[in-house]
């Protein structure tokens, strides 16, 4: 598919005024202030779900979505997962942050990196990339079950999804999560979006294909609800999570951004990739490099 997964606008290392006032520590997101309890909560089930929680940032990421959807191909990684023909839209893009300014204004100026970081309950939280997301009125296609760190070059357990609803969801077509499945010390192959294929089969380090959950409902701890814009759900890169393929009775856009914790470090994959960074300089046990991934907040 064109522009599946492509660096449609080049990847460079970023130069941004908000970069050089982190470094210069003139730059501190803003404190998020969570209980102890919600943080526990998180570390057992690897999902959280906080109401209202970046409320009064739904209209500017709306914005910023609108300018990513206005010129897909001005923008990185435009993705449309709906098969010709199929009613509505699956639209997704990521790495956008250092070229729509709502975006990055959410990454630097937002409590996130605060609230990454406390969920973590590490020493720090590094920003990695942002993605966004549009199902359009008339969909009806699953997202596949499957967890997200199979498609990154990333290995560890301190990682964080923060997900911001962006309109109201309604529960049947909410995204639902296998509480505890972060803990079960498996990855399991990552899959096509369009078809629901694993890809990667056969390479290292995976644990086989993602148990068939819609099968067995009663076998796994599985959580989901209907959502206010604004509604935040944190989970894990290792948390399994994915749709139904109810359809959609009006148009859902999200805006995720993804946090590593102390122990995240690089890892080359043989296979395909999500984002594929381009001689990233790394090896595999790196530290991720602080210049294309910025530390944002410190314990
Ligand atoms: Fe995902």
């Amino acid at each position: 598919m064109e522009g599946f997964n492509q660096w449609t606008v080049p990847w460079t290392t970023p130069e941004l005024p908000e970069l050089d006032e982190i470094r210069a520590g003139n730059l501190e997101p803003p404190e998020f202030h969570i209980e102890d309890e919600q943080i526990e909560a998180y570390q057992r089930d690897g999902v959280l779900y906080l109401n209202g929680a970046f409320e009064g940032w739904v209209e500017p990421l709306r914005a910023g979505l609108a300018r990513n959807l206005s010129d897909p191909m001005a923008f990185r990684f435009p993705a449309e997962s709906n098969a010709e023909g199929e009613p509505g839209r699956f639209f997704d893009s990521y790495c956008n942050w250092p070229l729509i300014p709502e975006y990055r204004d959410f990454v630097f100026r937002s409590p996130a990196a605060s609230l990454a970081g406390k969920v973590m309950q590490g020493s720090y939280a590094q920003f990695f990339h942002e993605h966004a997301f549009v199902k359009e009125a008339g969909t009806q296609r699953a997202t596949p079950w499957h967890q997200d760190i199979p498609y990154y070059t990333v290995r560890g357990d301190r990682s964080v999804s923060i997900y911001v609803a962006l309109d109201d969801v309604e529960e049947d077509v909410a995204v639902r999560f296998v509480r505890g499945s972060h803990r079960w010390g498996e990855v399991f192959y990552p899959k096509m979006w369009l078809d629901g294929a694993d890809f990667n089969v056969g390479e290292d380090g995976y644990a086989g294909t993602v148990p068939d959950i819609e099968a067995n409902p009663g076998s796994y701890d599985v959580v989901g609800r209907a959502l206010t814009a604004g509604d935040t759900i944190l989970f894990s890169f290792k948390t399994l999570h994915g749709t139904t393929d109810g359809v959609m009775r009006r148009r859902r856009r999200a805006f995720s951004t993804r946090w590593l914790g102390d122990d995240m470090r690089y890892l080359e994959r043989a296979g395909e990739s999500s984002p594929p960074f381009p001689d990233p300089g790394m090896s595999t046990g790196d530290r991720m490099r602080e210049d294309w991934f910025p530390v944002l907040w410190r314990h």
